[in-house]
């Protein structure tokens, strides 16, 4: 569609950046911080890029002033953070660590004293360890009870001071990552397992969202989920039946649930002929269609297209490779014919000759942002919250002491481009927050995939300083927030 003039930014947009607690705190056991499945699993011999952890990562649980400084230099609006459950809870439930909850008082107060609303994301994959050793982590129902006692503290303590909440980030990403594709905690591969502990996460979400209606009236809470837009291949109804396949099967499946309370019918059938449908026990439907989120949180990154027929297309789909260069969790093909594969009946994926790429493989689509953003208000009638989008490159610190990424400048620009169309066709957006405020480790890819608007230098082989550079998108995200979005 198009406008003669594009609407303006809202006033009150929040211009964000974002990170989560295991890709930039350290201090992996510092001040009563108990054991999380990542400081295990990042451990594990090849299952991280160069071995790379974050037990230092950037430092910033002991840098967070400093980080503060440099958003409030910029102008940042919002900073989403998340919090390590097993620094407020070291065996994820029972004894609080007090001196990890003051670490997130200290941080949110900071935050507020430079004008930065905080937005808090309660789950960023870093299950406390003891939860996985004891129960079985999300496979346990435990662990839903855990969680919600979980939250009741972080609402207690923090809920006056911050407004903006996510539940779960990209549950999306992190089930299938972590239960069939053995590239996160728990390292596992088998899809009745995944569907299960899926199934609990979600009564976990619903289960928070409900606490915080009766506990932080004020608030706003909803998911954050990983929205890919689904294309299909051509015009051969063929095609666009296996991308409504796709929609459904990558997206709906979680989204259906968070915002209509239940899963998607078509979906449901095709998991229950294969025996693969979740264990629901009596009371779960009612819960999850009781817990509303008040918006739906958006990372963005790029779509996916599809055709009819995995067998017929497999020609035409090179399969991607599972090395630690290229691996993209929103689009992994499975590895051969033989690894099970439940969307097999419902669509393949297919290369989209239409985009272009980034170093690591991720499709550029700005346009497909403008589509996720109608298609999602269109379903679920919620406002949208850009929790995520950027660009992932190999930044270099040249001679001169600087960063330019250029790449990444236009990148941002083109993207925030589509905010303001899509606001322009009429959709209601609270804000946009960029991956990632400041270099940060990348869970497969290390330090060598950097998202930051402030890099930092933190090269293992050379000296670890972990000094804070601004990158060139640095200055010019400060002169895009100063404008409200009229792009410099
Ligand atoms: C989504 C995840 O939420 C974040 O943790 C990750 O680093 C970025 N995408 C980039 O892959």
């Amino acid at each position: 569609m198009f406008h003669k003039k594009l609407a303006p930014f809202p006033k009150d947009f929040l211009w964000g950046a974002a990170s989560a607690a295991y890709q930039v705190e350290g201090a992996w056991n510092q001040d009563g911080k108990g054991p999380s499945v990542w400081d295990v699993f990042s451990k594990i011999e090849g299952k991280t890029f160069e071995g790379t952890n974050g037990d230092v990562a950037v430092d910033h649980y002991n840098r967070y002033q400093e980080d503060v400084r440099l958003m409030a230099e910029m102008g940042l609006k919002a900073y989403r953070f998340s919090i390590a459950w097993s620094r407020i809870l070291p065996q994820g439930e029972g004894k609080v660590n007090e001196q990890g909850v003051q670490f997130y008082e200290k941080l949110v107060d900071e935050l507020l004293a430079h004008g930065i609303e905080p937005v808090v994301t309660l789950y960023h994959w870093d299950l406390p360890l003891y939860l996985q050793e004891t129960y079985g982590g999300w496979e346990s129902r435990r662990v839903i009870a855990a969680f919600k006692d979980y939250c009741r503290i972080l609402y207690q303590r923090l809920g006056k001071k911050v407004r903006y909440w996510v539940t779960m980030n990209e549950q999306n990403v992190f089930t299938a990552m972590g239960y069939r594709w053995e590239l996160h905690p728990p390292n596992v591969s088998d899809l009745k397992r995944m569907f299960q502990a899926n199934h609990h996460i979600n009564l976990a979400q619903a289960e928070a969202i409900l606490l915080f209606k009766e506990l932080v009236p004020t608030g706003l809470i909803g998911p954050s989920f990983g929205y890919g837009p689904v294309y299909p291949a051509s015009a051969n109804p063929a095609d666009v039946l296996a991308a409504e396949n796709g929609e459904a099967f990558n997206n709906g499946w979680w989204l259906d649930v968070y915002c209509k309370g239940q899963y998607p019918k078509v979906i449901w059938q095709y998991l229950a002929e294969q025996g693969l449908t979740p264990v629901v026990e009596k009371g779960d439907l009612e819960l999850l269609a009781a817990a509303k989120p008040d918006f739906l949180g958006v990372n963005y990154y790029h779509g996916g297209t599809v055709a009819q027929n995995e067998y017929e297309q497999q020609a035409a789909s090179p399969q991607r490779e599972k090395t630690f260069s290229g691996i993209d969790p929103y689009h992994i093909q499975p590895a051969d014919e033989q690894q099970a594969s439940p969307e097999k009946a419902l669509f393949t994926n297919v290369e989209n000759p239409y985009l272009t790429k980034t170093a690591w493989n991720w499709e550029i689509d700005p346009v497909g942002f403008r589509i996720a953003m109608r298609r999602l208000q269109d379903k679920y009638n919620l406002p949208l919250f850009i929790t995520e989008n950027g660009l992932g490159a190999i930044d270099v610190l040249t001679e001169d002491g600087t960063i330019e990424d250029d790449e990444r400048i236009a990148y941002l620009q083109t993207h925030i481009l589509e905010i303001q169309k899509a606001i322009s066709d009429g959709v209601e957006i609270i804000g946009y927050c960029t991956w990632s405020f400041t270099d940060l480790l990348s869970w497969l890819n290390g330090y060598k995939k950097r998202y930051g608007l402030v890099y930092v230098n933190r090269n293992e082989a050379s000296e670890l300083d972990l000094r804070r550079i601004p990158k060139k998108s640095y200055y010019w995200y400060q002169r895009v927030i100063a404008a409200n979005g009229e792009l410099p």
